[in-house]
């Protein structure tokens, strides 16, 4: 089985944990698009949605689901969302598709955090993905030779612009294994808006697509 019938699969087995008629948070990516395309065999399965990216508030809205703002809501039953890397403890590396800030307010709102990924994602450590953090543009250089400090190697995603108007930078060579201290520690750098690090706010439930079927963790 290929990675995408995987992606596919465990996309529709989240389909399975949505409540009918819920107000879903809704991340952003590949995996994140086929959950879409299931939800759109079932119309009515949910009232309403708050998005990630303008991305993924498109492909709702093309399926007839109406896109929130979260300050209009007093906060998300449920989270469904993919990851770039995720370790045992559900912790994850996100951003590969630069929609990481606005996931973490998503994470935060949320009461319950689904998190649908293949098995290729799994791993032992974080930090084989390069970590994507999202900084204010006049900040970029600042805040990248911090990270070399801590023994990064950051690198400018050129050309990529936020929703937010903001750079990412993408950091290689990081071996995280203290994953809440990281993220609490590039989060106090100034210039940061966000590290695409979900370790204190982990996934609580993880959908692992595998070629023997999905698996719950
Ligand atoms: C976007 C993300 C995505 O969840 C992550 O990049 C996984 O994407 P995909 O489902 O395409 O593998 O964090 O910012």
């Amino acid at each position: 089985m290929d990675v995408d019938a995987k992606k596919r699969q465990v996309a529709r087995a989240a389909l399975e944990l949505v409540p009918e008629g819920a107000t879903l948070g809704i991340g952003t990516g590949s995996t994140v698009n086929l959950f879409i395309e299931a939800l759109a065999e079932h119309p009515g399965r949910i009232r309403n949605a708050v998005s990630s990216s303008e991305a993924s508030s498109a492909r709702l809205r093309t399926i007839g689901i109406p896109v929130l703002e979260l300050n209009d809501l007093p906060g998300l039953d449920l989270y469904i969302d993919g990851a770039d890397e995720a370790n045992p403890a559900r912790q994850l590396i996100k951003g590969g598709g630069a929609a990481l800030t606005r996931e973490k307010i998503i994470a935060a709102a949320a009461r319950r955090f689904v998190c649908i990924v293949d098995e290729t994602k799994l791993v032992a450590t974080l930090g084989k993905f390069p970590l994507p953090v999202e900084v204010i543009p006049m900040a970029r250089e600042l805040v990248a030779r911090d990270l070399a400090r801590r023994g990064g190697r950051p690198v400018w995603r050129a050309g990529c612009v936020t929703d937010n108007g903001n750079h990412i930078l993408d950091v290689h060579d990081l071996r995280i294994t203290d994953p809440v201290g990281l993220e609490a520690a590039i989060n106090q750098v100034v210039g940061v808006v966000t590290v695409g690090l979900f370790a204190a706010r982990p996934a609580d439930v993880l959908l692992v697509g595998t070629s023997n079927g999905v698996q719950t963790r």
